[in-house]
């Protein structure tokens, strides 16, 4: 079965995740400058100019291949994913919702789906939909995911037994252990997103990496936001507030605008700072090649 990184036309099996705000162009670039896959995302863009500047921005820096992300309810995905297209993006990573339509959309202009699935059953109806790849994400990766709480541990292998697709594991994996884990799991490449938070090239502020190399595996904490979806955070008093407030209401208390002054302002009561348990590894900011290289250091041997 095809590597991910031979289905990307990148060097190593690497996928950068999406992360909000946070994918800025320069990181992107650095990813797969380093030999990894930079996924730009396009959920908080304030329109279809911003992405086609961003991606523009990349292009100038890097001559390798490089990706985006669609999350599906988005109501303006259809649009940002024809922005992705013209602008010669060939693989789109897509999330959060049935990629039945993109597949259909993407697919005819030789672009590449490859979906996030928390769980089995997501995984087979994305392969039925007809992406290329699924990824595989566990409960304890940062940001947005499901109710049903599967780990990466079980996860991988599961799907993989499921999917005759390659199958990249995401969520927990942040230096050569995890990376070779995933590996032997049955997944052909991961998909890394709070590790590279915590890079030289990320946008984010330094109060918010400080805060994930400060972190223990214990410290993120999940937030309900009442409609089947969690999100996982990094704790601030802001996320533990919201953790004790069982009403829920989450999106309507803090304006969605709010994520830029938190993340790369640094303001951390504006919004809740994502991050994953593999936070509890990681102990200090690295560029992205550093981190890159670092994991894949054994299996290059
Ligand atoms: C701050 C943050 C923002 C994220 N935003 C997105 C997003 O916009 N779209 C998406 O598909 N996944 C998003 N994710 C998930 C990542 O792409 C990736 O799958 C996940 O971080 C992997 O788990 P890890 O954090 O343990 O490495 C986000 C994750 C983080 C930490």
């Amino acid at each position: 079965m095809q590597n991910i990184a031979e289905l990307l036309g990148c060097q190593y099996p690497i996928i950068q995740g999406a992360m909000g705000v946070i994918c800025n162009p320069e990181m992107v670039a650095a990813v797969s400058e380093a030999g990894g896959y930079g996924v730009l995302g396009s959920a908080f863009q304030e329109d279809a100019e911003e992405l086609r500047r961003q991606i523009q921005q990349v292009q100038t820096l890097t001559g390798k291949p490089f990706g985006a992300n669609l999350t599906v309810l988005n109501p303006r995905c259809a649009e940002m994913a024809q922005v992705m297209v013209e602008m010669g993006i060939k693989a789109i990573t897509t999330s959060a919702g049935d990629p039945g339509p993109l597949v259909q959309m993407l697919k005819p202009q030789g672009v590449k789906v490859l979906h996030v699935c928390p769980t089995v059953d997501k995984a087979k109806k994305a392969q039925a939909a007809g992406v290329d790849a699924v990824i595989a994400e566990g409960a304890e990766s940062g940001g947005i995911q499901g109710h049903d709480a599967v780990s990466t541990m079980v996860l991988v292998p599961a799907v993989a037994d499921a999917v005759t697709l390659p199958v990249v594991a995401a969520g927990g994996i942040g230096d050569s252990r995890g990376f070779r884990a995933a590996l032997a799991l049955g997944a052909k490449g991961v998909q890394v997103g709070t590790r590279f938070i915590a890079s030289a090239e990320c946008i984010a502020h330094e109060n918010y990496k400080a805060m994930i190399c400060q972190a223990t595996e214990t410290d993120t904490i999940l937030i309900d936001r009442t409609d089947r979806i969690m999100v996982r955070v990094l704790p601030t008093a802001l996320a533990q507030r919201l953790r004790e407030d069982p009403s829920g209401g989450r999106s309507a208390a803090i304006p969605r605008q709010n994520i830029g002054k938190a993340w790369i302002q640094g303001d951390l009561d504006a919004y809740t700072l994502a991050a994953g348990q593999v936070a509890g590894i990681v102990h200090e900011v690295k560029t992205v090649r550093e981190i890159i290289e670092e994991m894949v250091s054994p299996y290059e041997a």
